[in-house]
């Protein structure tokens, strides 16, 4: 009696482990790609577009609405930087204004993807780089003083983020 309830026991272990195993390794069927069209989150040479946030580190994030995402943490942060009680909240921000600047980095304006003389895009892209590293930099550097409770070192920082913003779309002709 014990034993056949031993069995039966092990048999439905059994069947459970496989249907598990069989869930987890369907895959659905992937829907075909259109001819000459590039995958999702990329663009033809030139004109990179897609997803921010793409885990495959292959999809190239789309330059205005990194930079959209930047400015809005940055204009929600000067509103409660110096407010200790809205720490938490300041540091998911800045987190984002982060996130906004690293893929606008790593992505190519139209501004530099559509010079013809490959020497002249290869310099803008070099500036281009450059400023984005400099932002990089400053935004650490704003995490830290909200960390630390400087509000005022905070917000003095942000403030030079948005002069770095003018001179850069300035450079960059972006109004
Ligand atoms: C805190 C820093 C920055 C903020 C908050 C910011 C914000 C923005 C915003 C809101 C846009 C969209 C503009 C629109 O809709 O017309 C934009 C676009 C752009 N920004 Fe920035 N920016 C920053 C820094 C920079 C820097 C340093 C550069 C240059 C090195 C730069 C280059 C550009 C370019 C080229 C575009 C146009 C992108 C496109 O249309 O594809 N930005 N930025």
């Amino acid at each position: 009696m014990r034993s056949a309830r031993l069995f039966s026991f092990a048999a439905l272990a059994a069947g459970t482990t496989l249907t598990v195993l069989s869930v987890a390794t369907a895959q659905p069927e992937r829907p075909s790609r259109p001819e000459g069209r590039p995958p999702e989150g990329r663009q033809p040479e030139g004109r990179p577009e897609g997803r921010p946030g793409g885990r495959s580190g292959a999809e190239v994030p789309n330059v205005e609405a990194s930079m959209k995402g930047l400015n809005r943490a940055l204009q929600q942060l000067r509103d409660q930087v110096g407010d200790p009680a809205k720490k938490d909240a300041c540091l998911k921000l800045i987190g984002d204004a982060q996130r906004g600047c690293i893929n606008a980095k790593a992505g190519t304006p139209h501004q530099v993807a559509d010079i013809k003389d490959e020497a002249a895009k290869a310099k803008a892209a070099e500036s281009y780089r450059k400023h984005l590293i400099a932002v990089a930099r400053k935004l650490l550097d704003v995490e830290q003083n909200i960390m630390e409770g400087k509000g005022d070192a905070a917000r003095a920082g942000i403030s030079e983020l948005l002069k770095m913003r003018d001179a850069g779309h300035e450079e960059f002709g972006v109004d």
